[in-house]
């Protein structure tokens, strides 16, 4: 008689409990930073669009000038959500349960039956609005010390509208930044001969990584230099010239929770004028090529740990310096 059963499949990852070291960090889930939390398309002007991230609950509306505002979502009345059937009236947010409203500056500008208006404010965010996105600042200071530039891929008739990539993982956002720099994993997630050689630069909140992407798609061999562009912790530009596709893409990594992050990443592409008929298929190819080697690194991300101090090799130079930038958008 058998004691013991063989398992011919192993046990699916998702149905194990989860290794508690999977979502532990040394430092705090949200570093200081601008962060996209919609694209400007998303915030139709009248309405109320509820958000999650950094951990709270989020309104989004436009002003009467159409300025956009992130505000926390729970009225400081009696604490009702403003995005579960709250309205836009003359450009400020009516709280649904006894009508007071609020500024896109937060304060309280109304409250029915008041003598006086209370001296209240919904807390929120330092907004801007450019490249097709609204970004949020947050951080220590009331207003930042630095701003995000503008795409101007995102106005150019020369590029695409943009492939919209929207995925999340169990990971600390740092951990997504990182990938750009991990040198090794461009051969084995995304096929190339051989690790990635690149060229680091910064400037206070500001850093550019070059290197050189080489690879087969469709049988053909192409040969890519890209240029990584990060502003903070949250946007990063990636400009990747080819002899038959230029790509810019916007990288956008947001704290969802203490646990989960976004990944929303904008793909534009640019073909030579003479084949722009093309367009719709290289997108089609590049959806189908890239995207699935997002969903792998997700795959990897939901289930890694944080290696405080990870056994580098002598080429995997880049997570060292990235992690050495980025220790400033962290509470010293
Ligand atoms: S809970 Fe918002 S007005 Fe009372
Ligand atoms: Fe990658």
């Amino acid at each position: 008689m058998r004691l013991w059963r063989r398992h011919d499949k192993a046990t699916p990852l998702d149905s194990l409990p989860r290794d508690p070291r999977a979502d532990e960090y040394p430092m705090p889930v949200v570093p200081y930073g601008w962060y996209a939390v919609l694209r400007s398309a998303e915030l139709r002007p009248g309405k109320v669009v509820s958000l999650h991230y950094f951990g709270r609950a989020l309104i989004a509306f436009r002003g009467a000038d159409g300025q956009a505002a992130v505000r926390d979502a729970h009225c400081p009345h009696y604490g009702a959500h403003l995005g579960a059937g709250g309205k836009v009236v003359d450009g400020t947010v009516e709280c649904p349960f006894h009508g007071w409203k609020f500024g896109t500056d937060g304060r309280c500008v109304a409250a029915p039956f008041a003598a006086r208006t209370p001296k209240v404010s919904l807390g929120g965010f330092p907004v801007r609005e450019h490249s097709g996105l609204v970004l949020v600042y947050v951080g220590p200071d009331e207003q930042p010390s630095w701003e995000v530039p503008e795409v101007p891929e995102t106005r150019s008739r020369d590029f695409s509208t943009p492939i919209d990539d929207v995925c999340r993982a169990r990971i600390h956002i740092q951990e997504m930044r990182e990938n750009i720099v991990d040198e090794s994993h461009f051969h084995f997630i995304h096929g190339q001969p051989e690790p990635a050689v690149q060229d680091w630069r910064q400037d206070g909140p500001y850093a550019e990584a070059r290197g050189r992407i080489a690879r087969r798609v469709l049988g053909w061999d192409i040969d890519n230099s890209f240029d990584a562009f990060m502003y903070g912790p949250g946007v990063m530009v990636v400009r990747s010239h080819g002899p038959l596709l230029s790509v810019t893409a916007i990288a956008l990594t947001t704290p969802v929770d203490d646990t989960t992050s976004e990944l929303r990443t904008l793909f534009y592409l640019r073909t030579p004028p003479q084949l722009r008929f093309l367009t719709p298929l290289f997108k089609l190819v590049f959806r189908r090529e890239a995207l699935s080697e997002v969903r792998e690194e997700v795959e990897i991300w939901d289930h890694k740990i944080h290696q405080a101090r990870p056994v580098l090799l002598p080429h995997e130079k880049g997570i060292r310096v990235l992690r050495r930038w980025y220790a400033q958008f962290y509470p010293s």
